[in-house]
C-alpha cells in the first residue's frame, strides 16, 4: 500500500511537474513579451522618482555656482549619489567643519547681511566651521548681498538660500551638521521701513526667531545661541549712558518692539528648554560692506551725486546723535560672546538644569552728532555737501544713543578700538572701490 501510494504520488508529481513547466514556459513567453513594456514603464517611474527626489533634496544652490560646480555635482550625485552623501550635503559639511582643535561649528543666519558677512569671515579665519543662512530678500539691493556671498564663497563659506520660516530646511541642516553654536543675525532691520512693511518685522524678527528656537530646543545636543538685539530697545529711555538694567519697555518703533519681543522670547526658551541664549544690543554699526539704508551710507552716495542731505534735529532743536560702532569692534564682541557662551542644558525639548541667559550692549561709548558725521564724510570725499536741517519726523527714530559697555568688557574684554573718523575712512575707501566712483570723486574734487 505504502509502495503503490508512493508510486501514485510519484506519478502525480511527474505530471504536476510537466504541467508546471508547461505553465512556466507559457508564462515565460508572455513575460518576455510584456517585459519590454514593463521595463520601459519601470525605467520611466524610476526616472520620475529620481527627479522628484532631487527636486526635494536640492534647494536652490548659491548663485556663485562656479565655486561649487552645481551642474557637475548635480549630475554625479544623480548617477552615483545616495541621499546622505549628496554633493550638496558635502558642501555643507565642508563649509561647517572646523579646522582648529576644539573649533566651533557655527550656523550664521543673515550671513549675506552686513554684520553676518564680517562675522562669518572672522570665524572662518580663526579656524571655526561656518555655514551661512540667508533669504537674500530685497529690502535693500540684493546684488550687494550676492557680492558678499561671493566674498564668503572665496573663503569656502557656503550660504544656504532659505527663509527662517522654513522649518524643514533648518532641521535638515542640523541633521547634516551638529552645530555647536548659532549666531543668529537674520532679521528685518531698519527703523523707518517698519511703517511701510510692518508684517516683515513680525515675520522675521518674531515668528522667524521662534521657528529657529523651536528647532534648536528639540535637538540633542542643543546649540548655544548668540543673537542680535538692538540699542533701539532703549526707546524713550533718557538715562545715559544706556545700561543693560535700564528700562526697555518703551520702544519707539515696531522694529524696536520686535527686538524687545525677541528678548522676551529668548527668556522663555531659556527658562523652559534650557537653551543658552545671549542677546547683543548693537549700537549703529557701520563699515565696509555696510547697509545702503543707513545714514552714513546714503549720505556718502548723495554727497558724491551732489544731492541735498537732510540733517535731523529733535523737536526741541537738539542735534540727533548716534553711538556709531565700527564693524570690527562688533565682530570682536560677537566672537567674545560666542567664546564665553556656555552649553545649553536641555536636550530633545527637555530642560536638565538652569542655562545661561545674557544681554550685552555692544557700542562705541562716544555718541557723535549727525553734523559731525557729515563733516567727516565731506573731508574724506573732498566734496562739500548740500545740507538741509529739518525737524525729525515721528518715524520711530530716537534722538540719540550712547552705550555703557562695562558688562561686555567685564565678561569678554570688549573694548571698542575704532573712532568714527578712522572707521569712516575705511568705509569710504571700500565704497569708492566697490562702486567704482573714484574717478567721479576726483573730478568733483578738481571742479570745486
Ligand atoms: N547694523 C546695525 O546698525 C544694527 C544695529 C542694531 C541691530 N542690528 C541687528 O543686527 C543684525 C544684522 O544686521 P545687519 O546690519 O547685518 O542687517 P542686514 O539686513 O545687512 O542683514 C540681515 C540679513 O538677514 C537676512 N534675512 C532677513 N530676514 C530673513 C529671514 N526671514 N530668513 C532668512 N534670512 C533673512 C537678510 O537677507 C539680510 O541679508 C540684525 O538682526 C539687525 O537687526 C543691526
Ligand atoms: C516664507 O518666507 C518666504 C519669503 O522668504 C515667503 O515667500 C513664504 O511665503 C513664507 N512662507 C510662510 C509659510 O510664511
Ligand atoms: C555702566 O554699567 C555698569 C554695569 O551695569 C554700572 O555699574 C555702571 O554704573 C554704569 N556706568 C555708568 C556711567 O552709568
Amino acid at each position: 500500500m505504502a509502495l503503490s501510494a508512493d508510486t501514485h504520488t510519484s506519478r502525480t508529481t511527474t505530471k504536476l511537474e510537466r504541467y508546471n513547466s508547461y505553465i512556466r514556459r507559457v508564462n515565460n513567453t508572455k513575460l518576455l513579451a510584456a517585459s519590454s513594456k514593463l521595463l520601459f514603464r519601470a525605467t520611466l517611474l524610476i526616472a520620475l522618482l529620481l527627479v522628484l527626489f532631487f527636486t526635494i533634496n536640492y534647494p536652490p544652490l548659491p548663485a556663485d555656482s562656479s565655486q561649487f560646480h552645481t551642474t557637475k555635482n548635480f549630475l554625479s550625485s544623480a548617477l552615483y549619489g545616495s541621499g546622505s552623501g549628496s554633493a550638496w550635503e558635502k558642501q555643507i559639511r565642508h563649509s561647517a567643519t572646523p579646522r582648529r582643535p576644539n573649533g566651533f561649528s557655527v550656523l550664521v543666519t543673515g550671513a549675506a547681511g552686513f554684520v553676518g558677512t564680517h562675522c562669518s569671515l572672522a570665524l572662518k579665519k580663526r579656524g571655526d566651521g561656518v555655514l551661512g543662512f540667508d533669504n537674500f530678500n530685497a529690502y535693500y539691493d540684493p546684488s550687494l548681498k550676492r557680492a558678499r556671498q561671493s566674498l564668503l564663497s572665496r573663503h569656502q563659506i557656503l550660504i544656504v538660500d532659505a527663509d527662517l520660516n522654513d522649518t524643514a530646511m533648518l532641521q535638515k541642516l542640523f541633521d547634516i551638521v551638529p552645530f555647536t553654536h548659532v549666531l543668529h543675525l537674520a532679521a528685518q532691520a531698519g527703523v523707518r521701513y517698519a511703517m511701510q512693511n510692518p508684517q516683515s518685522y513680525v515675520a522675521s524678527n518674531i515668528a522667524g526667531f521662534v521657528n529657529l528656537l523651536e528647532v534648536a530646543k528639540a535637538l540633542d545636543p542643543q546649540p548655544a545661541i548668540v543673537w542680535a538685539s538692538s540699542s533701539s530697545v532703549y526707546g524713550l529711555n533718557t538715562e545715559v549712558p544706556f545700561s543693560e538694567h535700564h528700562r526697555t519697555d518703551r520702544p519707539a518703533s515696531l522694529y524696536a518692539a520686535t527686538k524687545k519681543a525677541g528678548e522676551a522670547v529668548a527668556h522663555t526658551y531659556n527658562h523652559i528648554y534650557g537653551l543658552s541664549l545671549t542677546a547683543l544690543r548693537f549700537f549703529t554699526v557701520y563699515g565696509p560692506w555696510g547697509r545702503p539704508d543707513m545714514a552714513y551710507f546714503f549720505f556718502t552716495k548723495d554727497i558724491i551725486q551732489g544731492k541735498p542731505i537732510n540733517i535731523y534735529k529733535t523737536p526741541d532743536g537738539q542735534e540727533v546723535a548716534r553711538d556709531f560702532t565700527y564693524i570690527d569692534d562688533i565682530v570682536k564682541g560677537c566672537l567674545g560672546a560666542l567664546d564665553t557662551a556656555e552649553k545649553s542644558t536641555g536636550s530633545g525639548g527637555k530642560k536638565r538644569g538652569p542655562a545661561q541667559l545674557r544681554v550685552y550692549n555692544l557700542g562705541n561709548t562716544s555718541p557723535v552728532g549727525v553734523g559731525r558725521l557729515l563733516e567727516i564724510l565731506e573731508g574724506l570725499l573732498n566734496v562739500k555737501a548740500k545740507k538741509r536741517v529739518i525737524t525729525m519726523p515721528a518715524n520711530g527714530d530716537v534722538p540719540f544713543t550712547h552705550a555703557n559697555v562695562t558688562l561686555a568688557n567685564r565678561d569678554f574684554g570688549y573694548k571698542p578700538a575704532t573712532d568714527l573718523a578712522t572707521g569712516l575712512r575705511k568705509f569710504v575707501k571700500w565704497y569708492v572701490g566697490y562702486y567704482g566712483v573714484q574717478a567721479r570723486v576726483k573730478k568733483e574734487t578738481q571742479a570745486s
